[in-house]
Parts: structure tokens; sequence; C-alpha cells
């Protein structure tokens, strides 16, 4: 059988999943160190791995098992999260400091994870400190098996776009700002994989096209604040799958790419053969940072138009846009959850959450909330904490209420760590009410959810109405306008730690997150959630105590 043999450092649990599923491996070796690049033009510490920045690819095919050996060379903690893999029953690989003890500097860790009944278009990054500013993200695709069809065409190639903003300052400046109480202001501009266009027909292509081919682009906003728009010079894209989805293949001139997301598009060739920009640019800013990356024709003669395409311009057509993305019912591919997929419109909703952002000065010191709490990581993740069975020793449950308290959110911030319960297979409404100036988005680890609305104004009851019951389409983030709203809704059903977090950056590291503890009535079985991996490093309050027994089936 050779697991026991060959896989000495993974946990027996894991090679019981081995011979259950006899589902492939694909091995990772990762060194995680500093480099001196410069994006926008400035010498900077940039996050590379294995001396990539963006990170490799991890080219991955429903139900692959991932092994990825992370040797930290920083010299701060370190994690990485997995954003969109849902970790089914396997927090523990969810990387983020609520689940996990951070890899020290000068030592390595192996994550395991399956990208079980999943496909589609997602990515990693760092979750510690403030390392996402500095790079350390890369794309993670899994594609559907052989076997089972795919709503479109094999395209001729398959590119990459880690489109986000970009600050010249490090993140050592970056978080030293937001420890003191300050903001991190306006990034210093955006950056395609890693780099800046110069538009001036210098660049070298970044992505080439045979004449009449069709290719897909993974597009990302893998960035730190601002909702990108990204479009192609001469081209439309048609959508054909989001966050996991094959969506109805919409075809567009160009899309908002909130932070977060990520988007498949098919480009076809079918212009006069030369160069064109892939442009993506900052939305809803005063003044509008921009990059472009050069797509090349093969065998064409030409450099690309100075003029690019406009941006869309104000709110309303962003709104109109996300009402426009559906799910494709009718195409197959690898769903988690099947049992809730196709009438999720029907099932009746046990619980509703009401998340309710506010801002306020703790302290002297800028904070973000939700309902009035503002999230803090204890030393002890909450994982941990709840395994060995002392939860006390690091939080409290439920200090956050479904719904604000009293309607007012600003009077009063409470800084702790913010964990609630989900009791296990509920089906979980949950609106977001933005009543900010600037974008939310917000992505749920270990589920994919139906993003039903994403309305201006203020949620009301009466505003279900409004809800696609129908095909919306199931992913993992959402954005929430100002002044706005957003619902989703998801059946709760995989044990373990969840963090719900805002992806921008600051406010996520300010306190604009929480936790799902979900767990099974009575005593946890192998069958609900995988067993604490035998490689995980300790941390905090558990660090000598006595190891649980494990879980059994
Ligand atoms: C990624 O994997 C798919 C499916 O196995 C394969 O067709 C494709 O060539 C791979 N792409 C890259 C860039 O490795
Ligand atoms: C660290 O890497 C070594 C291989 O170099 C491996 O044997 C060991 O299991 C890894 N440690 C962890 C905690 O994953
Ligand atoms: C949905 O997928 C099916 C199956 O592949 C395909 O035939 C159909 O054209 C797609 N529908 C839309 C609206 O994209
Ligand atoms: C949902 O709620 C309705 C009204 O309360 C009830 O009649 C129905 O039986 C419920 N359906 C399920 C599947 O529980
Ligand atoms: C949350 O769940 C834990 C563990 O089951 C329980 O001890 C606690 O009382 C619950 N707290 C709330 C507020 O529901």
């Amino acid at each position: 059988m050779g697991c026991l043999n060959n896989l000495l450092f993974l946990s027996l649990i894991s090679c019981f999943v081995v011979v259950q599923s006899g589902d492939p491996y694909l091995f990772y070796t990762w060194n995680v160190n500093y480099a001196t690049l410069s994006p926008l033009g400035v010498p900077q510490k940039v996050i590379v791995i294995n001396n990539q920045f963006p990170g490799p690819k991890i080219n991955s095919t429903t139900n692959n098992n991932i092994v990825i050996n992370v040797f930290n060379n920083l010299d701060e903690p370190l994690l990485f999260t997995w954003n969109g893999v849902q970790q089914r029953r396997n927090s523990w690989q969810e990387g983020t400091l609520g689940t996990n003890c951070p890899i020290p500097p000068g030592a390595n860790f192996t994550y395991q994870f399956q990208v079980k009944d999943q496909i589609g278009t997602y990515y990693y990054y760092p979750t510690t400190s403030l390392h996402r500013a500095a790079g350390g993200y890369g794309l993670l695709a899994v594609n559907s098996r052989a076997l089972i069809p795919v709503p479109f065409d094999h395209p001729e190639d398959d590119y990459t776009v880690l489109v986000g903003d970009w600050y010249t300052k490090s993140h050592v400046t970056l978080k030293k700002l937001l420890d003191t109480g300050r903001s991190l202001g306006r990034p210093n501009g955006v950056i395609i994989n890693g780099k800046r266009g110069k538009m001036d027909g210098t660049d070298e292509p970044m992505f080439s096209m045979i004449p009449g081919k069709t290719y897909r682009y993974r597009i990302c906003n893998v960035g730190v604040k601002n909702s990108l728009n990204v479009r192609i010079q001469g081209h439309t894209m048609k959508l054909v799958e989001l966050e996991g989805s094959h969506t109805v293949q919409n075809v567009y001139d160009s899309l908002d790419v909130h932070l977060g997301q990520c988007y498949s598009v098919l480009v076809t060739a079918d212009q006069t053969p030369k160069d064109y920009y892939f442009v993506a640019s900052t939305r809803f800013t005063k003044s509008d940072l921009v990059s472009t990356a050069t797509i090349r024709y093969v065998g064409g003669a030409g450099p690309a138009e100075a003029t690019l395409p406009p941006a869309p311009v104000g709110w309303v057509w962003s709104f109109s846009q996300f009402r426009s993305l559906r799910w494709n019912l009718t195409a197959s591919a690898a769903r988690p959850n099947p049992q809730g997929s196709y009438h999720y419109g029907k099932i009746n909703i046990t619980r509703t959450i009401k998340l309710v952002s506010s801002k306020g000065k703790v302290g002297g010191k800028l904070r973000y909330a939700v309902n009035g709490v503002s999230h803090i990581d204890p030393e002890t993740p909450l994982k941990l904490a709840e395994y060995y069975g002392v939860p006390e020793k690091a939080f409290k449950y439920g200090i956050m209420k479904d719904e604000p308290e009293g309607g007012d959110v600003k009077s009063n911030i409470n800084i702790a760590p913010n964990v609630i319960n989900g009791t296990f297979r509920d089906f979980v409404e949950i609106i977001f009410e933005n009543h900010d100036k600037s974008m939310e988005t917000w992505h749920l680890s270990g589920y994919a959810f139906f993003a039903v609305a994403v309305e201006p104004g203020r949620w009301t009851p009466e505003k279900r109405k409004n809800y696609n019951l129908v095909d919306a389409v199931s992913r993992n983030t959402i954005q929430v306008y100002p002044n706005s709203w957003a619902a989703i809704m998801t059946t709760i059903d995989n044990a373990g730690m969840w963090n719900l977090r805002t992806m921008q950056l600051e406010r996520q590291y300010l306190g604009q997150q929480l936790y799902i503890s979900t767990r099974p009535p009575g005593r946890t079985s192998l069958r609900d959630e995988y067993d604490l991996p035998l490689n995980a490093p300790l941390c905090g309050v558990v660090k000598d105590l006595p190891k649980p027994p494990p879980y059994t089936l």
C-alpha cells in the first residue's frame, strides 16, 4: 500500500483517506523568502515562493490531494490559506490565526488537503501580519476530472491573471501604520501578475494567442483595498466560471472583479493580428489607478493602441452586472453539497444573521467591527482551544449577537475574539449591511454559499422577495457596496472553525471578521471531522496540555 512508508509525515487519518479514495497526490515544496523586487518601479521587500512572485500555480483536478511542505524563511510567523477550498471536515488546514498556530520563522509545516468535489478558480495567500500586501499569493485551479463534461470547448491555453492594487511601502511599515491607529491610505498602483505595464508599447507580451483560437483567462483580484474593472482592447469576454460554479455564459465588455473574487472568461483571438492591452483599473476611486498587460497575437504585427477602453462609471452598472451572474443549473460539475444545490430556494431558513459593519476609535486607534465586536486573535488559536477542551482560556462563545443590539452599532466597539456557534445543518441566511462610504467584500471559508442579493439601502425582511432563489451563483465571496446590503444562504454542514472575513486587508486586520464554530451534536466522530494532524504546531495555552483522545469513527 505504501501509504505509511512513503508518507510518514502524514497522519494516520490522512492514510485512511488515501486508502478510501485512492485519489492522486500532488506534492510541492515551497521555500518562502523575501526578495527585493520593484512591482511599481520602486525596489521593495516582496514575499516570493520558490523565488516566484506571484507564487507557483497549483494546477489540480477534482479530488486531488495536495501536499505542500512550506519552509518559512521569513523573519516572522507565517500561515497560508487556500481561499475557496472548502476543506470539508478539515479546518485544520485552513491556515488562519483562528485555526492554526503559525509556522515559526525557520520552521516548516506540511499542509495536506483534498480539493474534494470542487472545480474552479481560487487562490492562496498568507494570512499572517499584513503579508498579503507583500505578495506570497498564487492561483489554485481545480480542473474537472477527465470524464466529466465541461460546458465549453477545451481552451487552447489557460492563463493566470492575478490583478490587485499595490503599496510601495513594505508590509512592516503598513502594519505599523495600523498598529499605531492610522489607516493605510491609498494604494500606489495596480499590478497584473506582479507587474505594472508601461503602456508605451515596450512591454514584453504577458499572454499570446494564436489567431482563431480561444483561451481561458482565470482572473482573481488579489489586492488589498480596491475593486477593479478588467477589460481587453477590441475583445469581449465570455464568462464561464466563477469561484467554483459554471455560469450562464454571458458576454461582457468588462467585468468588475471585487476584492477576493475570481472569474474565468473565454477570449477568442478573432481580431486583426497585433498586440492588445489587457486593462485593470480601480473602481469607485477619485483618480483611477490603471495597469495593462500585453496580449500578442502569434504572427501578428503592430503595437497595441495607446487608447485604453474606458471603465464603466458609477455604481448602477456594477449592481446590474451582479444581477446578470447566474448559475448554469444544467452544466455538470463536482459540487461539495449536491443535496442543497438545486432547490436552495425551497429550504426553510432556520437562522438569520444580520451583520452590520462599523468603524470607530478605541483608545484613540482605528478599529473595524461587526455588530459592535472587533475581532482579535488570541494567542491560542480558537480551534485548538476548543479541541483541547479549554475554549474559556481563549475566548467566549456568542459575544456577538445575530443582529446589532438596539439597532445601534456605532456607539460601542468591543474588542474580543469573535466566535459564534453554528448549529450543524442549519440553513442560514447572512445579511451584510455596509453603512460606510467604501466597498466591502466578504469571504466565508469552509463553504460555498448562494449569493442571492446585492442591493442599495437597508435590508428588511420584505427584501427577501427580491432574492434570486432559482439560479444564484454558488461562490465564496460577495461584495457589499457603500450604503447597501447583500444576502447569502448556506447550509452549515461542515464541522470546524470557519472564518468569515472582509477581504479589505485593513478592515480585516483591524477586526472586521469573525469565526463560526460548527460542531455536530454529541461526540465528534471522524465522519464529521478529521483529527488534529500529528504535524500541527502547538502554541499558547495548549502547548503543554495532554493531547485529547483522538476522534474515532
Ligand atoms: C493543468 O491541468 C490540466 C488538467 O490535468 C491540464 O490539461 C493542463 O495542461 C495543466 N496546465 C498546466 C499549465 O499545467
Ligand atoms: C519539514 O520538512 C521535512 C522534510 O524536509 C519533513 O520530513 C517534515 O515532516 C516537515 N515538517 C512538518 C511539520 O511538516
Ligand atoms: C449550460 O450548460 C449546458 C451544458 O453544458 C450548455 O449546453 C448550455 O449551453 C449552458 N447554458 C448557458 C445558458 O450557458
Ligand atoms: C417550511 O416552513 C413551512 C411554513 O412554516 C412549513 O409548512 C413547511 O413544512 C416547512 N418545510 C420544511 C421542509 O421543513
Ligand atoms: C456554543 O457551543 C459551545 C460548545 O458546544 C457551548 O459550550 C456554548 O454554550 C455555546 N454558546 C452559545 C452562546 O451558544
